[in-house]
């Protein structure tokens, strides 16, 4: 059988097709789900669970075992070390515990030496030490000046770390593809699938402008005519984007925090709403005053491809869960962490 170049074309497109439609699919999960009802009825404010990977997400968020609690007694650390700036004022006993802990939750397979020379435990010279000093920090201001969002719950290194030195979920300027020129040469942030916008082909990018610098979540009009409101569609189509990985991060629908017949409006939308405004202020403030601040302390090699510091948003804590680690509370265990210590007394 002889075919024309227009019947081939044909096989080749429903070929095409039916892969896409078997990609696509995959992307749905099969029935049955369990639902969750989280507001009025009648409003769509349900939650759904799959519990096939529930058991998964589950299995992936259980905290490893803290080490026993050591006796505050005794010689601070500030006392018998010559280079501690932000522990000194734990025992000796406190401070092997939080050194040993420490391992286990950034570096457990490259150990002390990951930050240490181990000739000279006092050396800064390894960035990795003065990153986790600065780390040490970061936690205590978590946990002592942001409870509007972490609670009493808090977090230690492990809510990002998870036993790997780079937490996974962490992001970089994002300057998109190389374009060609003309036409094509401006895609304003979008038009090609982004995984951090929960796969969709919004803006690619919608951490720099709400997670580093603090422009405007608001683009719904309060007007019932559009007077005064200055946001255009791209504008949404941004605010989208961030929503997008607000969901995927947290593992839960959009009326998880909001009622969808008034997305801006916040005498209808869940305390999880506010809860969630804290935590865009607070993801600002550590990628501000933590992480960009480390820019010249990290090696070329952890810089983004426009040579910016590695900076953290809301998936580097939940990592697909609406609390961390499903809320269990590791910080009880480490009271040093919860907020910055008093310095040791002079020796
Ligand atoms: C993730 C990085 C990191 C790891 C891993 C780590 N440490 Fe540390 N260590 C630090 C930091 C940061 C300081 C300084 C703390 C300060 O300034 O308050 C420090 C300080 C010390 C000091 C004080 C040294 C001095 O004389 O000033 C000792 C001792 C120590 N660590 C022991 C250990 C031991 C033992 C291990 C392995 C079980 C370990 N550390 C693992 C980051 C780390
Ligand atoms: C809120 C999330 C978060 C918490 C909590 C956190 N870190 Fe980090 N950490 C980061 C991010 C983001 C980076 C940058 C990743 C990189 O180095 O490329 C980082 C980097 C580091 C590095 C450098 C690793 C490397 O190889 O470049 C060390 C060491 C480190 N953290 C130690 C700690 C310690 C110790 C704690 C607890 C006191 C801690 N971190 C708590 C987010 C966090
Ligand atoms: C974890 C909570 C949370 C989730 C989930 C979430 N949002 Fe939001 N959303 C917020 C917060 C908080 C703001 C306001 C941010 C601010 O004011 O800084 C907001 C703002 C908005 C706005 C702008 C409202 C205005 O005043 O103009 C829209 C639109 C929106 N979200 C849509 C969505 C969509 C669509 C989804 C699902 C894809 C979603 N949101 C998921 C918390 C959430
Ligand atoms: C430094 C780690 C960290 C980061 C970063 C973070 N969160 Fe959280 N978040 C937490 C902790 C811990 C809790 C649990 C507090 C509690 O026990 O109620 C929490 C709770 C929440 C809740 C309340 C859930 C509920 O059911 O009550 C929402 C909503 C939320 N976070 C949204 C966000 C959003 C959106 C971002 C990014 C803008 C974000 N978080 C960034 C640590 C973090």
């Amino acid at each position: 059988m002889k075919l024309g170049i227009g019947t081939a074309l044909g096989w080749v497109a429903i070929a095409a097709g039916s892969l896409l439609t078997i990609a696509m699919l995959s992307r749905f999960e099969r029935p049955p789900i369990d639902s969750v009802q989280a507001g009025f009825r009648g409003t769509g404010m349900v939650e759904n669970v799959n519990p096939r990977l529930l058991a998964a997400l589950q299995a992936a968020n259980v905290i490893p075992a803290s080490l026993p609690a050591l006796p505050a007694a005794g010689p601070k650390a500030g006392q018998v070390y010559k280079n501690v700036q932000v522990l000194g004022g734990l025992s000796v006993g406190e401070f092997t515990r939080l050194m040993a802990s420490i391992t286990t939750w950034v570096a457990p397979t490259q150990g002390c030496a990951y930050c240490h020379n181990p000739a000279n435990m006092a050396d800064d010279s390894r960035y990795t030490k003065v990153v986790a000093r600065r780390m040490i920090q970061m936690v205590q201001h978590v946990n002592a000046d942001w409870t509007a969002h972490v609670k009493e719950t808090g977090v230690t290194c492990y809510t990002c770390h998870r036993g790997q030195p780079v937490p996974s979920r962490i992001w970089f300027n994002d300057p998109g593809p190389p374009r060609a020129g003309g036409y094509t040469e401006s895609s304003f942030g979008m038009t090609h699938a982004s995984a951090a916008a929960g796969d969709s082909a919004l803006p690619y990018d919608p951490f720099t402008p709400f997670l580093q610098n603090a422009d405007a979540i608001r683009v719904q009009g309060t007007t019932a005519l559009p007077a005064g409101n200055g946001m255009g569609i791209r504008d949404a189509e941004w605010t989208y984007s961030l929503m997008m990985y607000f969901s995927d991060s947290l593992g839960v629908n959009c009326t998880y925090c909001h009622n969808t017949r008034s997305f801006g409006d916040w005498s209808q939308s869940t305390p999880q709403r506010v809860t969630a405004w804290h935590g865009i202020r607070m993801v600002r403030d550590l990628n501000e005053n933590y992480l960009m601040k480390l820019h010249d302390v990290f090696p070329p090699n952890r810089l983004g491809p426009t040579g910016d510091a590695p900076k953290l948003a809301c998936a580097t804590c939940h990592q697909g869960v609406y609390k961390p680690l499903f809320g269990v509370s590791m910080l009880q265990g480490f009271p040093e962490l919860a907020h910055p210590l008093q310095p040791a007394a002079a020796k």
